[in-house]
C-alpha cells in the first residue's frame, strides 16, 4: 500500500490525538530514518528522547530477538530473569535501592505519586498527601499526572482534576519553602524541564530544593523521564548537582525504544509498598527488560555519555553562533543533547521546512525549537543540521520574520 493511502487510513481509523506531519517512517539506523518513499532524514528528535542509542542499536535488536524466542511474557507472580538484571543494573548505577517497573513515563509518575501519598500517611506526621509541582512542568497524560503537570492547556476539558497538587514557579527555592505546609508529602520536578521549553534551573537550585525537603522531612521526586539515560551527558541529570532524590522516574530511552517505565526508590521509602499495593500487568516484562539490559549496558560501555558531553557543548556553541546572526532568536539553552532555541516567533513552519530538507527537529511551547538527537550524533551531523537551519532562517528573514 502506498504512503498516501496509509495516511488516509490513519486519519480514518486512528483517534485524532496527534497533529501528524505527512511522512510515514518505515526504517531507522543510527541517527537516520527513512520514509516509505525512500527519503532519508537526519533525526534530531529521537522519538522524543527515546532513541538515545540511535535507531535499531544492534545489541538491543539482538536482545529482543533472543528474548522473543525464549519468553515474551509471564506474570509478575513469578521471578523474571532480565527484570532482576535490569533492576540490579539501575540500582548499581544510581542512588536507588529498589525499582518498580511499568510501561510509560506517566505510569512511573503515577507510582511515585501513590508511593509519596502512602509514605506521607504512614510515616510522616499528620495527614500528608499534597505534592508540590512546578509551573511549565510535564509529567504525563493520566489524570493524576496531568494534574501534576502545571500547564493549563493540558487540563482543559478534564475537570474535575485530582485534588492534592500545588503549583509554584520553577527555579525559585523560596517558593518551595513557602509552599510547604502540614499537608505536603513531596516536591516533584524535572531537573531540566523538557516539554515546558528546555528550561534549565540556575546552579544550586536543585541542591537548595533538596536541602529544604530534608529540613522539612518531605520527599523529593525527580522526573527524569526525558533527561535521564544519558541525555544530559551523565547517566542521570541529578548527578551533575552532587545530590540525590528519594525517588526518580524513568521511561522513554530506558529500553532502547521498547515501551517501559521505572520508578527508582530509596530503601526505607520502598518499604511502604507491600504486596498488592501497586501493580502493572506488563511492568518489567521479559521482552522489555531484556531490551533494557542491552540498552543500559551499551549506553555505559560505548562512550555515549562522553560523546553526548563533547558533541553537546559543540552543538550549543554552534547554536549560540547563529543566535548572533538572527535577531528573532531569543535564547539558546540546554545541557548535553537536550538543547532548546527560543524564538520570538512561532516555530512550526521552521520544523516543516527542516523536514523538507531532510532534518527532523521538534518545537515545543509553540516557539522553542527542541533538539534531541541520538547520543551518538557526530559534529559533522550537527554541522549539517545547523547549516540547514541557517538557510531556513535566512528564508524566514526574506519573508519578513
Ligand atoms: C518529563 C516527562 N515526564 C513524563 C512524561 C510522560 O511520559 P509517557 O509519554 O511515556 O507517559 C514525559 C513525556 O514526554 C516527560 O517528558
Amino acid at each position: 500500500m502506498d504512503s498516501q493511502t496509509l495516511m488516509m487510513l490513519s486519519e480514518q481509523y486512528i483517534a485524532h490525538t496527534y497533529a501528524r506531519y505527512s511522512i510515514l517512517l518505515v526504517r531507522g539506523k543510527g541517527t537516520r530514518v527513512w520514509d516509505k518513499d525512500g527519503k532519508e532524514y537526519l533525526d534530531f528528535v529521537s522519538g522524543l528522547a527515546v532513541c538515545n542509542l540511535g535507531h535499531c542499536h544492534p545489541k538491543v535488536v539482538k536482545a529482543i530477538q533472543d528474548q522473543a524466542e525464549k519468553l515474551i511474557h509471564v506474570s509478575n507472580f513469578y521471578y523474571i530473569e532480565p527484570q532482576i538484571q535490569l533492576a540490579s543494573l539501575l540500582c548499581k548505577n544510581s542512588f536507588a535501592d529498589k525499582v518498580f517497573f511499568c510501561n510509560s513515563g506517566a505510569e512511573a509518575n503515577e507510582g511515585a505519586i501513590k508511593l509519596a501519598r502512602k509514605f506521607g500517611r504512614e510515616k510522616l506526621d499528620g495527614e500528608r498527601y499534597e505534592i508540590i509541582t512546578m509551573e511549565r512542568s510535564f509529567h504525563g497524560r493520566t489524570l493524576a499526572t496531568l494534574t501534576a503537570t502545571a500547564q493549563e492547556k493540558f487540563h482543559k476539558g478534564y475537570s474535575p482534576l485530582m485534588p492534592g497538587f500545588k503549583y509554584i514557579p520553577f527555579d525559585d527555592p523560596e517558593a518551595v519553602r513557602n509552599a510547604i505546609d502540614s499537608k505536603t508529602c513531596a516536591v516533584m520536578l524535572e531537573p531540566i524541564q523538557g516539554e515546558g521549553g528546555v528550561n534549565c534551573p540556575s546552579e544550586g537550585y536543585l541542591k537548595a530544593v533538596q536541602e529544604i525537603c530534608d529540613e522539612k522531612g518531605i520527599l523529593l521526586i525527580f522526573d527524569e523521564v526525558q533527561v535521564g539515560m544519558g541525555r544530559t551527558g551523565k547517566l542521570f541529570a541529578y548527578e551533575h548537582e552532587g545530590i540525590e532524590p528519594d525517588m526518580m522516574t524513568l521511561a522513554k530511552s530506558l529500553a532502547g525504544g521498547v515501551p517501559i517505565g521505572a520508578l527508582l526508590i530509596k530503601k526505607d521509602l520502598a518499604e511502604s509498598f507491600k504486596p498488592g499495593d501497586h501493580a502493572s500487568t506488563f511492568g518489567g516484562n521479559p521482552l522489555a527488560t531484556a531490551a533494557g539490559v542491552a540498552a543500559l549496558t551499551a549506553l555505559l560501555e560505548e562512550g555515549m555519555l562522553e560523546n553526548c558531553q563533547k558533541v553537546g557543548s559543540y552543538f550549543l556553541s554552534r547554536l549560540e553562533g547563529i543566535k548572533k546572526e538572527f535577531s528573532f532568536i531569543q535564547e539558546v539553552r540546554g545541557k548535553g543533547l537536550i538543547l532548546g532555541m527560543e524564538l520570538k516567533m512561532e516555530g512550526g513552519t521552521i520544523v516543516k521546512e527542516m523536514m523538507q530538507r531532510g532534518f527532523l527537529i521538534n518545537c515545543t511551547m509553540g516557539n522553542v525549537l527542541r533538539f534531541l538527537p541520538p547520543l551518538i550524533v557526530t559534529k559533522e551531523e550537527v554541522d549539517q543540521m545547523v547549516e540547514a537551519l541557517e538557510e531556513v532562517f535566512k528564508g524566514s528573514l526574506a519573508h519578513g520574520a
